[in-house]
């Protein structure tokens, strides 16, 4: 354990610093009112303003964060700001969040989990694990209700097992309305349909590119490393409006960064300035270089868009753009992955070239057949709520097997059967209500370019290695493979 500091008064900024490990797991710049430090009452209540961030701060630092091996480091400041809307996050045990249950905790079921969802949705359809501390709930009339019930499942409760969600300030999936809008509202148009349809030719030209460079070497191909994480760090990059010449340098770290737990420290260069050497801290560094950029200088793009965003306090403003850049990656990646895969393993990839099975409908049915995201946690309802018999207490933190849902036989006809022409097919891979994924579009378009390029040019795909050879990815929530082996034969 690396001990918490004690606060100190220092420079003009109060910044809080919680590190898991060596990495960042949250950070914290406010400015605030010298004389609100000096009484520390109302310890881990709920944060409702920078006041509370800021007691909250000298109150956790040198106790509990210190306990669950997170330094705090925290500088004071005597000038006063107008209050920001954020809530300071201070997860006292974040593993929680990222351990899988027990029953599929090892790396045959993270392969394979349908059998032990389909026994759950008969036997036990929503449980408590106390283990994990959460509800577990797998039908999918069950998670619909809770996805689309917004003001009773809140998303931004804070609790004591999980006050934190992922990010230093609360955004996009971790926000309720009304703020959920402000945020949502700020960038969305970037991400409908008609605005996307515009990216097309840029991304059908990308996606050639890669594939010249992949077929000149031979038919072996690695999907997820060669093919499917640089489109999406290359798309979502382009519809940020990261300057072109940082692109490179960015994509190498981030595939660095989501290739392991202990990335290699790293650095980037760009503008003439050093940024690292880390793995997630350079990233963050970056953005953070970016948007300050953007707010002088504004240019097309989200990142712009948030930069000059008034109503969004900075913190805000930083971790919305983390959000969509990581948000935009790993799930698209996957999912394409996941279908390259799917099409070849169910040898319905020639019917696809020949237009007797359409494209679309086969990657929507494998994003429902093996989903990216089999599960998310973060809702809890804000009374007691019965469902199906069971009482869920308020506060309590649910999770939602998306995977299951995707699977449920009350729903779907033969649900473990991989059906291309599957219509209509109502998954909730990209969830539904409120918080429906912003990305949705993206990843549906980036599906559909890269199919349309693989069958345009290759005449047959094949599996290189067993489905049992492939190795989950690091992080257990998202489903997927480290690297998936295929053979493009032209
Ligand atoms: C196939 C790929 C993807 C899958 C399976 C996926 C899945 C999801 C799911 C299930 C949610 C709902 C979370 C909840 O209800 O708590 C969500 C939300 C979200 N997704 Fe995606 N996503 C994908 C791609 C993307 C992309 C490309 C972006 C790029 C910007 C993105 C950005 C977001 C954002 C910002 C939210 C939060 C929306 C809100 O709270 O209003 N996603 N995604």
């Amino acid at each position: 354990m690396v001990g918490a500091q004690t606060p100190v008064l220092d420079e003009q900024y109060l910044v809080v610093e919680a590190r898991r490990k060596r990495e960042l797991v949250e950070r914290v710049d406010i400015e605030v009112l010298l004389d609100r430090f000096l009484s520390l009452e109302d310890r881990f209540a709920p944060l409702a303003n920078v006041e509370d961030v800021a007691r909250f701060a000298l109150a956790v630092g040198p106790n509990a964060l210190g306990n669950y091996k997170t330094t705090f480091t925290i500088k004071l400041t005597a000038f006063p700001k107008p209050p920001i809307s954020m809530e300071m996050q201070a997860n006292p045990n974040p593993e929680l969040d990222e351990k899988l249950p027990t029953e599929i905790d090892s790396i045959e079921a993270q392969r394979n989990p349908y059998s032990w969802y389909k026994e759950m949705r008969e036997t036990n359809p929503i449980r408590y694990d106390e283990n994990r501390k959460r509800w577990d709930v797998f039908r999918y009339d069950d998670v619909e209700r809770i996805l689309t019930n917004h003001e009773t499942f809140i998303s931004s409760k804070i609790s004591d097992i999980d006050p934190v969600g992922a990010f230093g300030a609360r955004v996009f999936g971790d926000t309720d309305l009304p703020d959920h809008q402000r945020q949502r509202g700020a960038v969305d148009d970037f991400f409908r349909p008609g605005k996307l349809r515009d990216f097309r030719p840029e991304l059908r030209t990308k996606v050639d590119k890669l594939l010249d460079q992949v077929l000149e070497t031979g038919s072996a191909i690695d999907v997820a490393n060669e093919l499917s994480t640089p489109i999406t760090v290359w798309s979502i990059t382009e519809i940020l409006g990261v300057p072109s010449d940082h692109t490179d340098q960015l994509t190498e770290l981030v595939t660095e960064v989501l290739d392991t737990t202990e990335a290699e420290p790293m650095t980037i260069t760009v503008d003439g300035k050093t940024f690292g050497p880390g793995g997630h801290d350079v990233m963050e560094a970056y953005f953070k270089y970016l948007l300050d950029k953007r707010a002088r200088d504004p240019k097309d793009g989200v990142i712009s868009r948030i930069a000059q965003a008034d109503d969004l306090s900075e913190e805000e403003q930083y971790w919305m753009t983390i959000f969509l850049y990581s948000a935009g990656v790993e799930t698209s990646a996957k999912s394409i992955d996941i279908a390259l895969w799917t099409f070849a393993e169910e040898d319905v990839y020639s019917q696809l070239r020949d237009g007797k099975i359409n494209q679309k409908l086969a990657f929507e049915e494998s994003l429902r057949y093996r989903t990216a995201l089999q599960s998310m946690a973060g809702r809890s309802p804000v009374e007691d709520v019965e469902i199906n018999g069971t009482i869920i207490p308020e506060g309590d933190q649910i999770c939602l097997w998306v995977g299951s849902a995707n699977r449920d036989e009350r729903k779907f006809d033969d649900p473990d059967e991989f059906d291309p022409k599957r219509k209509p097919n109502p998954h909730i891979s990209f969830g539904k209500g409120l918080h429906y994924c912003l990305g949705a579009p993206l990843a549906l378009l980036e599906g559909d370019i890269v199919i349309e390029a693989i069958t345009d040019r290759v005449k047959s795909i094949e599996c290189a290695v067993e489905f049992d050879e492939l190795q989950p990815g690091f992080n257990p929530r998202i489903y997927g493979f480290d690297e998936v082996p295929m053979h493009f034969y032209t």
